[in-house]
């Protein structure tokens, strides 16, 4: 299987992973063998890309730290919280399906843990926000997981980060899932979502202080300049300090109607240049060490012009990875292979 940009894809490539929307309604099946029209709808839901299986890539088999019908169900619970809470809504029933969900990702987390995180997170910008906030919560359990956080602790933190916006749902509701920037005015006015997240958790749910607190500080910085309370250093709960970096790291990464995506790559350049700034060190050093910016499976630019896929990453070598030359099938192995020690990867296509 390999990941192919929606720009890319041809009539007659076949699905490898089901699509599906934050409903959790399935749009294309896998093993669907795609249609002009199929590619046509892909690119308009704002969907990066898919994964496809061909020849090229037919041996190559991707681990999803967490399980796609667990990604699925969350993002189909986010959007429930989401939207009955903008109805005012009774909520009892959810609290108990978020705690299920939530045990469900920290569950997947823990047992594959040496797996690194290494699938390119299909999302679109017509739900952005649930996806995100899916995507965040499995990005920050597996951050937590390996900064040795305890079970309930790792639990805490999924359930935070798939609420961490829900304070918009208050402040703008209209805007939560617009498709164009905010103006400066709407920006600052947004920031009350976190004071209006931690508010309505601790009124409403029985998630815990650590839970409404990490949502309530989930934009601050290390260094004590974010928002709202200017806290910094150990002064923020750990639980947050992990959330910021998953969220911007998400956030980044996400093609959105009027910008690009950022390749991971240079995410985590920026990442690593605000460290001890905007972010805790500690958490930075463990994202450097188990993201992947070249997911398995995906197309890479090299530096000598070919275009290649990646087979393998090599832990702690994130810049390195073994490849595939698309045209001849050669493997370059770029950690340790003589040959190719003068060629780098100049862009990931995503
Ligand atoms: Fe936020």
């Amino acid at each position: 299987m390999r990941y192919v940009p929606a720009e890319q894809l041809k009539p007659g490539m076949v699905l490898g992973q089901g699509l599906h929307d934050a409903s959790g309604r399935m749009l294309l099946g896998k093993n669907t063998r795609l249609t002009a029209e199929n590619i046509k709808y892909i690119i308009f839901l704002g969907t990066g890309g898919v994964y496809v299986d061909d020849e090229i890539s037919k041996d190559i088999e991707l681990y999803d730290v967490v399980k796609p019908e667990v990604k699925n169900e969350a993002v189909w619970l986010i959007q429930n919280v989401f939207d009955r809470t903008s109805e005012q809504d009774n909520l009892h029933p959810e609290e108990s399906l978020i705690r299920l969900v939530v045990e469900n990702v920290v569950n997947d987390v823990l047992s594959n843990e040496e797996v690194m995180y290494n699938m390119v997170d299909i999302k679109t910008y017509n739900d952005y926000t649930y996806f995100h906030s899916m995507n965040v919560g499995v990005l920050a359990g597996i951050l937590g997981a390996k900064m040795e956080l305890q079970e309930d602790e790792l639990e805490d933190l999924v359930t935070a980060a798939f609420l961490h916006d829900i304070g918009k749902v208050f402040i703008l509701p209209q805007l939560v899932n617009t498709q164009r920037r905010l103006t400066p005015a709407e920006q600052e006015e947004m920031k009350n979502h976190a004071w209006a997240g931690y508010e309505y958790l601790r009124k409403e749910f029985s998630f815990g202080e650590n839970v409404n607190q990490t949502v309530y500080q989930h934009h601050e910085w290390y260094n004590g300049q974010g928002y709202p309370n200017h806290l910094k250093g150990r002064q923020l709960c750990r639980n947050a300090r992990i959330l910021k970096a998953a969220d911007v790291y998400d956030e980044m990464t996400s093609k959105r109607p009027y910008r690009e995506a950022y390749q991971p790559a240079e995410v985590m350049e920026y990442i690593m240049a605000r460290m001890g700034m905007e972010f805790d060190p500690d958490v930075v050093e463990t994202m450097a060490a188990r993201l992947c910016i070249y997911p398995l499976g995906s197309e890479v630019v090299l530096s000598d012009g070919r275009h290649a896929i990646v087979v393998e990453n090599h832990p702690g070598f994130i810049q390195r990875p073994t490849v595939r030359i698309m045209d001849s099938g050669e493997e370059l192995n770029l950690r340790s292979d003589r040959s190719a020690y003068n060629i780098t990867i100049v862009q990931l296509l995503m």
